[in-house]
């Protein structure tokens, strides 16, 4: 959560930041800064704002004039600790006004080190725990700028990724990472870092990412990596492989909309060169197992958060149905917050389309502790758990923008769905099952598209339930976690209240809330429970619930029972969740756009949720 951005170079630095923030604003949005070094005299200018960059850039467009500058930091925030006022926002200055800091993360002992710097005289501006780094280094500075982070840092406990600025030392930027990423874009004659590549991708592909501990120094020079205590560090740089078109809106009104609609390319990528017809199997090379280590797995946990967990759901009964392997979902945080039991045989699946989020990380370091494999599941390349995992299958669905996720659910479903397959023909699953369900897979894109292309009849239904103010999704079996990403999906954008159920559950008290204000969308496509499912709608009606039920075409049970029918084309169990899901990010988007609602960055929400 927040972003940073910090330049080096000969370009106007101001300039630089401010559209670096804006691709970085997905990550927290309620109040942004900028920190610019003056080069004709040994100032800096601060200017930060409540609200979007795009506020900040006005008001910084009326002062940078008297500003001439090749360094800056700038800074947009996710809220932790004081509210998203400007006295909040970053960077927070030392009391000499000397050094800057832009930080992302949380110093868990920054009350200790406040009572002690107050001690000493030191008055705080902020409610921030950021503040007192500002102060610390000021504390150690005793005229090397990286020698007095390295120290005050070496005070602090929680986690960062964070870049100092000085007025004593025009042209340098100090950065350091531990635990909230940093990446640094490596150009020629110029620098950019920032918290994620989507704002260093428009200047270069080739980047190095920090590791915890590090500190980077960057001058007109370049840059050079040490630990804390000043020892060289190397690091090797990487290629990004995607261009900055796909991080541009390409001419839809919203990010969430193009990714939406990039779903069938998305889920080309993830499955391009891992169906192995040959076999009748798959390849996951990531996986780094070969089949004596995939018949060692005798149990598989998955630990995601949100919209990912929801996709590990769908995942544990690909691998119960096809690799009889007992499969155990948790929420990320309760790896620590409980004791979960991991043994030998133990494969533990770590899902984040970010790769960032600090309970899945947190959830990966214990059971790496305790000697599972670990599997990380991610679409951002390079990103900390994918490194941290060492080994797993990237998604390929590209940069996902839209703070609401949506092709990375479907990509990971594609990706457990092969992993089911591999595991499965390890084991108990036959030649012909193999060869039927990768056959099955092949036509994903096509049947994403198949949704898709009812966008316009699926948007004239949310219109007709836009102004409700609460609604259920139920499912059963493979669409129970259908119905949980339903409602997330319409919860988080259109901010109707939005519960997703067992459709069996309904009777055992939520039933108490319907009334024929309370839509409730019923995911029912062809499947073993369908029948169980429809006679669930038949319990709504009776109590005058509207009912939207997600069918598959030609579904004709529901004739004259329903409301409105949105249908998903014939496909096997197994994968139907992905249809069914884009027709619920479709109904959602709708619904927020019909509401005026800000779609890609719905209130209160950032897209990588890097605290715990
Ligand atoms: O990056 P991750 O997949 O780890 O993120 C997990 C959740 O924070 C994320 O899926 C969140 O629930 C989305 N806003 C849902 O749309």
């Amino acid at each position: 959560m927040c972003g940073i951005i910090g330049y080096v170079g000969p370009q106007d630095a101001g300039k630089v930041v401010i559209s670096g923030l804006k691709r970085l604003e997905y990550r927290g949005y309620d109040s942004a800064g900028i920190a610019l070094q003056n080069v004709q005299q040994p100032e800096l200018l601060v200017v930060r704002t409540a609200g979007k960059v795009t506020e900040l850039e006005i008001e910084l467009d009326a002062r940078q004039p008297l500003f001439s500058t090749g360094t800056a930091i700038g800074h947009t925030r996710w809220a932790t600790h004081g509210e998203p006022t400007r006295e909040n926002a970053h960077p927070h200055s030392s009391s000499s006004g000397n050094i800057v800091v832009a930080h992302n993360g949380i110093i868990d002992n920054y009350l200790v080190i406040k009572q002690l710097l107050q001690g000493q005289g030191i008055e705080f501006t902020s409610e921030t725990d950021t503040e007192v780094i500002a102060h610390l280094i000021e504390h150690y500075y005793e005229g090397e700028l990286s020698e007095a982070v390295g120290r005050a840092l070496q005070q602090l406990e929680g986690t960062y990724g964070l870049m100092v600025m000085s007025a004593l030392h025009p042209n340098m930027l100090v950065t350091a990472r531990n635990g909230s990423p940093i990446v640094v874009g490596i150009c020629d004659g110029e620098t950019v870092i920032a918290s994620d590549v989507s704002a260093v991708v428009s200047h270069t592909k080739q980047v190095i990412y920090l590791d915890d501990g590090d500190l980077l120094t960057t001058t007109s020079d370049g840059v050079s990596i040490t630990s804390l205590r000043n020892l060289p560090v190397a690091r090797d740089a990487i290629e990004i492989d995607w261009d900055i078109e796909a991080i541009e809106k390409g001419g839809f009104e919203h990010f969430m909309r193009k990714e939406i609609h990039e779903q069938p390319t998305a889920l080309q990528n993830t499955l391009r060169g891992r169906l192995d017809f040959s076999s009748s199997s798959t390849k996951l090379s990531g996986m780094q197992m070969g089949p004596t280590k995939l018949a060692d797995i005798d149990r598989i946990m998955v630990a995601a958060c949100g919209t990912s967990l929801y996709a590990g759901m769908v995942g544990k009964h690909l691998f119960e149905d096809f690799t009889g392997i007992p499969t155990d979902i948790l929420h990320a945080a309760e790896f620590r917050d409980h004791n979960p039991i991991v043994q030998r045989g133990t494969c533990m699946l770590a899902i984040s389309q970010s790769g960032e989020t600090a309970d899945t990380l947190g959830a990966v370091r214990e059971c790496l502790r305790k000697g599972a494999q670990v599997l990380g599941i991610c679409n951002v390349v390079g990103s900390t758990i994918a490194r941290e995992a060492g080994k797993g299958v990237y998604l390929h669905a590209g940069p996902e923008i839209g703070v609401a996720s949506t092709k990375a659910f479907t990509s990971q479903v594609a990706v457990l769905a092969m992993m089911a397959i591999l595991l499965g023909r390890s084991r108990r699953l036959s030649a012909d099952s193999g060869q039927r369900m990768i056959d099955e897979l092949s036509r994903l894109p096509e049947l994403a598209q198949a949704v898709l292309d009812q966008e316009d009849e699926i948007a004239g239904i949310a219109a007709k339930y836009a102004r409700a103010e609460h609604a259920f999704f139920l499912g059963r079996g493979y669409m129970y976690p259908a119905a949980l990403e339903g409602a997330l999906k319409l919860k988080e954008l259109s901010y109707i209240h939005a519960e997703g159920y067992h459709a069996a559950e309904l009777k055992h008290g939520p039933i108490a809330l319907l009334t024929e204000q309370v839509p409730v969308i019923v995911i029912a496509p062809d499947s073993s429970g369908k029948s169980r499912t429809l006679a669930n709608i038949q319990e709504c009606k009776a109590r005058k619930a509207p009912v939207i039920a997600i069918v598959t075409e030609g579904e004709r049970d529901i004739n004259g029972l329903v409301d409105d029918v949105i249908s998903i084309p014939h496909c096997e169990e197994f994968i139907a969740a992905i249809p069914a899901v884009i027709a619920e990010q479709l109904f959602a988007y709708h619904i927020a756009r019909e509401r005026g609602c800000e779609i890609d960055q719905p209130r209160n929400l950032a897209k990588a949720v890097t605290v715990e």
